[in-house]
């Protein structure tokens, strides 16, 4: 039997929600272990997110989609002073996720698993010093490009709560996209384009672990692209 299609109830999601049935401890952890580090957004954000986390951080770093969650995995676990926020709606990957945050007693991350313009409405403005949107679902369609979580009103979003100097990291192996997004950061006031030189948005981020949607594009042979926008 399929389910019933979910009420469009949020503003810039449109993927899946549910994949495979989960094994037993991942919707154990789902259960038990999701509730105490989802943030809850009936609460105002603290003014000062630091204290999100239960031991001290320095700085903020949202992640959008986290998919298979390699980068927010790997950054979480090499810079215990971030505090991460990694937003999922897709609940097979929120699981996933779950276990290596236990796996690894990874103690500066905090989730949430519904439409990231929720979280980006409720974060208090300039909080955030980084913001990673990787392999943003392309929408490669024309007509569907008003899908793309790039857009004016999410730009705006960014540059409030980023912190002056912040900084907007994107990465994505759809050409059309990527030129989407240098468009839509030329015209927004906020945000400078940090490349000087090709090797700039051609050479991974520092420190970089790839993901699987990297991995799945290098073997039908498409490169990547790695923007760094500065909040100005
Ligand atoms: C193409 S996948 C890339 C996943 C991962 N970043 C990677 O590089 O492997 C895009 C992800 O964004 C998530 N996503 C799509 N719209 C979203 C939204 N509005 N808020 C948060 N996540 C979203 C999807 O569920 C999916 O996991």
């Amino acid at each position: 039997m399929t389910e019933p299609r979910r009420a469009r109830a949020t503003e810039a999601f449109f993927g899946r929600r549910k994949g495979k049935p989960l094994r037993e401890r991942q919707a154990a952890h789902l259960e038990h272990l999701l509730p105490s580090l989802r943030l809850d957004l009936a609460q105002h954000a603290p003014a000062e997110l630091t204290t999100l986390f239960p031991q001290p951080v320095k700085r903020i770093r949202l992640e959008i989609g986290f998919g298979g969650g390699e980068h927010l995995v790997h950054r979480a676990a090499e810079d215990p002073a971030t505090g991460f926020i990694g937003v999922e709606p897709f609940v097979n990957s929120m699981a996933k996720l779950l276990g290596q945050i236990e796996a690894r007693e990874l103690a500066n991350v905090r989730l949430y698993d519904d439409d990231a313009t929720q979280v980006l409405d409720w974060l208090p403005d300039a909080s955030v010093d980084y913001i990673d949107l990787l392999y943003p679902d392309p929408w490669p369609k024309r007509k569907h490009w008003k899908r793309r979580f790039v857009s004016k009103v999410n730009l705006d979003r960014f540059a409030r709560i980023l912190k002056p100097g912040g900084l907007f990291c994107f990465a994505s192996d759809i050409d059309t996209y990527v030129n989407w997004t240098l468009i839509h950061c030329r015209d927004h006031a906020a945000f400078e384009w940090t490349a000087e030189k090709a090797a700039d948005w051609l050479t991974p981020f520092a420190g970089w672990p790839s993901t699987r949607y990297e991995a799945k594009a290098r073997r039908e042979g498409r490169s990547s692209a790695y923007l760094t926008f500065r909040r100005v």
